[in-house]
């Protein structure tokens, strides 16, 4: 494997990766691994990859894990890129699908890579705050894993990622709050119970999983990337891990300079990143009284908020919120006209790009893509009684 060390993405210390870690020793930040790009090139070339399996493990050059070390897989990654045929209008739109990967939902990416590599390390007992969708996928990759999992969740999480999370052998809490009072739970006890903490970027491996969304592009569209993504941010480790890829990518020689316009789409009831956008500062502070159906944008304050703000500003993007009718009425418009039964996370960025469009930070014949996070199967809760 080519990750040589681990490196704090605020004050630049270096960790082993070859010792269970959480967060920077020094200023508590979190740690992004560092892959030898050189030596992993003489492998992973962009002409061989069509031959290879279709599992996010076919980039396993710059993922973490020892070569001879087999992952946790359930054959997450490798989802569809559609083209939007009639919602798109004067645009060139397409949906990057994640609702087919396993629990239906693109948490399965981060924590394949990130299961993989606490089972390697040691760890035996896993612990996860979640608005549900990580949750589920923590369940399913450890229990594939042969490890505990203890899933801390909202009560007013969705139903099927709670059922889920059981079904799959988990341990289940259902905390009066939100995901940062689970995550504070988590933080309060886990010396005592010997749990490893998963939360997202408080680890360093969920976000190289996710940062195969970034991998999987610019091959599904002749080595180009699109003009614009928008991206349904909670804890942004997505939108973090595919900018990582594009610089990845671009060392290895594989695209060119140009990247995409970068929105982070949120819900109006939680909005910490719209909010710090439009107020032009470096942190989000907490939002307060956070709310909305789209519960994996129920994250009132990130770890990784001063990175995804330097994302869109440094690629002339933006922050934009919808508001929650607006995300159940486009799911059907979406549905109707795509096929596609998509989240609320995913109706939000959809429902943005009407907004964008009409604003002029969209231009005719660009080439946007939208990420559908999850399935909306998960929502029946949500659309039942619409
Ligand atoms: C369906 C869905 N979309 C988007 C998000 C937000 O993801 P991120 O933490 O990468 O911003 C979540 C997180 O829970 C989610 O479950
Ligand atoms: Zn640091």
């Amino acid at each position: 494997m080519f990750v040589t060390h681990l490196e704090c993405s605020a004050c630049g210390r270096q960790h082993q990766w070859s010792r269970l870690q959480n967060l920077c020793l020094t200023c508590g930040k979190p740690l992004f691994a560092m892959v030898d790009l050189a030596a992993a090139s003489q492998t992973l070339k962009r002409e061989t990859l069509p031959g290879r399996e279709k599992s996010l493990w076919r980039y396993r050059e710059v993922l973490p894990l020892p070569g001879d070390v087999e992952p946790v897989s359930l054959g997450e990654g490798g989802t569809p890129l559609v083209r939007a045929e009639k919602f798109g209008n004067d645009i060139d739109l397409w949906i990057k699908d994640e609702s087919i990967n396993p629990t239906q939902s693109f948490k399965a990416r981060g924590m394949s890579v990130s299961v993989s590599m606490a089972k390697h390390l040691g760890a035996t007992k896993l612990a996860v705050p979640s608005a549900g969708n990580a949750g589920g996928a923590l369940a399913a990759y450890a229990a594939r894993a042969g490890l505990e999992a203890h899933v801390f969740m909202p009560c007013d999480t969705p139903q099927a990622n709670i059922i889920e999370c059981r079904e799959l052998g988990a341990h289940v809490t259902l905390v009066d709050g939100l995901i940062t009072d689970c995550g504070a739970e988590i933080a309060r006890r886990k010396v005592k119970e010997g749990w490893f903490d998963m939360s997202t970027l408080k680890e360093p491996y969920r976000v190289e999983g996710k940062k195969t969304l970034g991998y999987e592009l610019p091959e599904q569209s002749d080595w180009e990337l699109p003009d614009v993504i928008l991206y349904p941010t909670g804890g942004g480790t997505g939108l973090i891990g595919m900018w990582k890829a594009f610089d990845e990518m671009e060392t290895l020689g594989w695209i060119g300079k140009k990247r995409p316009r970068m929105f982070a789409v949120q819900a109006t009831g939680c909005a910490p990143i719209v909010r710090a956008f439009d107020a032009g500062e470096k942190n989000a502070p907490k939002f307060p009284n956070a709310h909305t159906i789209a519960s994996g944008l129920r994250v009132p304050k990130a770890i990784g908020d001063f990175l995804i703000l330097n994302i869109l500003r440094q690629s002339n993007g933006g922050a934009i919120a919808v508001d929650d009718k607006e995300m159940i009425r486009v799911t059907r418009e979406v549905g109707s006209k795509e096929g596609l039964f998509i989240c609320p996370e995913g109706a939000a960025c959809f429902a943005a790009l009407k907004s964008l469009r009409s604003a002029g930070k969209i231009r005719v014949g660009e080439r946007v893509v939208i990420f559908n996070t999850g399935s909306g199967i998960k929502y029946l809760d949500c659309y039942q009684d619409q």
